[in-house]
């Protein structure tokens, strides 16, 4: 008899202006589990990280990405530093990012598994903005 996987997966991002590479990030992150908790990176983070604010507020990407069959829990995520502290307080197994981060967080294997799965080629939020105001 094969054991049921009971472990909870865990991914961050900042999801704004929704995509289908986000779709199959998320999907896939699910499918490693049997629960999926997304941290969504505040306004405030993302303009730290990327310069710019999200096109949706944080509110906006909490209600969308919340919404979806595959994500079961979602928190507001304030600071890339506290990463440790949210897996631990979440108590996720598997942490779970796209490439772009690839090598990343391998200081975290000592509390989780850590997967970097491929990008979904040719989309990016950004190149959907470029695209918009062409
Ligand atoms: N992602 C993906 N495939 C894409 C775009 C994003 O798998 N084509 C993944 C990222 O690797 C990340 C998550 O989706 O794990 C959230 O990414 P985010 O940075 O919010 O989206 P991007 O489209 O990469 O945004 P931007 O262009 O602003 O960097």
């Amino acid at each position: 008899m094969s054991k049921k996987n009971t472990e909870t997966v865990i991914t961050f991002g900042t999801f704004d202006v929704f995509h289908v590479g986000h779709l199959r990030l998320l999907m896939r992150a699910k499918s490693m589990g049997a629960q999926l908790i997304v941290g969504v990176s505040t306004d405030q983070l993302n303009y730290s990280k990327k310069g710019r604010y999200p096109v949706y507020s944080e509110s906006e990407r909490l209600e969308i990405i919340s919404a979806l069959k595959c994500v079961d829990a979602v928190f507001l995520e304030e600071s890339l530093e506290k990463k440790r502290n949210y897996i631990l307080e979440q108590n996720a197994h598997i942490l779970v990012m796209g490439d772009d981060w690839k090598g990343k967080f391998d200081d975290l294997k000592d509390i989780c598994k850590i997967v970097y799965l491929d990008r979904t080629p040719a989309i990016s939020t950004t190149e959907v903005i470029e695209k918009i105001r062409l």
